[in-house]
């Protein structure tokens, strides 16, 4: 499998990097690209650098080389994951805009019927911000707001983003043991 993650500035940088980790131990092909934004609120978060999480990915591009290969609809992947999401991305992608090679992949992603899953991040909402999340999902886009679930008993903060990784895996279709079902 081959799947873009794409990281922008939306508090939760924990979550993209949980995800990375996770497709990396599961030998899945990763194309990471991080907005400005991005990469301030994943340093300020987890005191990760860029040259850190890009060691957990199979290929990274920068954000603002709009000829690389995920640009395209030629290249062909199983989908992308924009984690965590800002509600500027969100409108962006929402508009067709394409204005960095994130919002590009994610414009080639929807309009080559891809799988597009996104995990937006902002509190309390705005009706701007939800029109936006109800267009994308009209379109199949899957939706996973950032909302911990808390029935799991966590104990750590590890268990809280693993959870969320898990439900991600799950929408892409990846089958994963890393928490446990309701029931098990
Ligand atoms: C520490 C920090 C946390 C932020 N958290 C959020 C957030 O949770 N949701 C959001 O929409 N924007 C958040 N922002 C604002 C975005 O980073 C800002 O809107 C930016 O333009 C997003 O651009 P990008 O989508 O290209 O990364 C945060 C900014 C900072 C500095």
């Amino acid at each position: 499998m081959r799947i873009i993650v794409g990281m922008t500035g939306g508090s939760g940088a924990l979550y993209g990097v949980a995800l990375l980790k996770a497709l990396k131990e599961l030998n899945i092909e990763t194309h990471l690209v991080v907005s400005t934004m991005g990469e301030y609120v994943l340093d300020h978060e987890t005191g990760m650098s860029l040259e850190e999480i890009k060691s957990y990915a199979t290929v990274f591009h920068r954000n603002n080389d709009l000829a690389a290969k995920i640009s395209s609809g030629s290249f062909k992947t199983d989908g992308m994951v924009i984690v965590p999401c800002s509600m500027k991305t969100l409108s962006t992608i929402a508009h067709g805009g394409s204005d960095n090679l994130l919002t590009r992949a994610a414009d080639v992603v929807l309009k080559e019927d891809r799988k597009l899953v996104i995990l937006p991040r902002e509190t309390p909402l705005s009706v701007i911000h939800l029109e936006n999340m109800l267009k994308l999902a009209k379109m199949g886009v899957r939706v996973m707001p950032l909302s911990p679930s808390f029935y799991h008993h966590p104990q750590t903060i590890g268990d809280i983003v693993n959870a969320i990784v898990a439900r991600t895996l799950d929408q892409l279709g990846i089958e994963h043991h890393l928490a446990k079902r309701w029931g098990e």
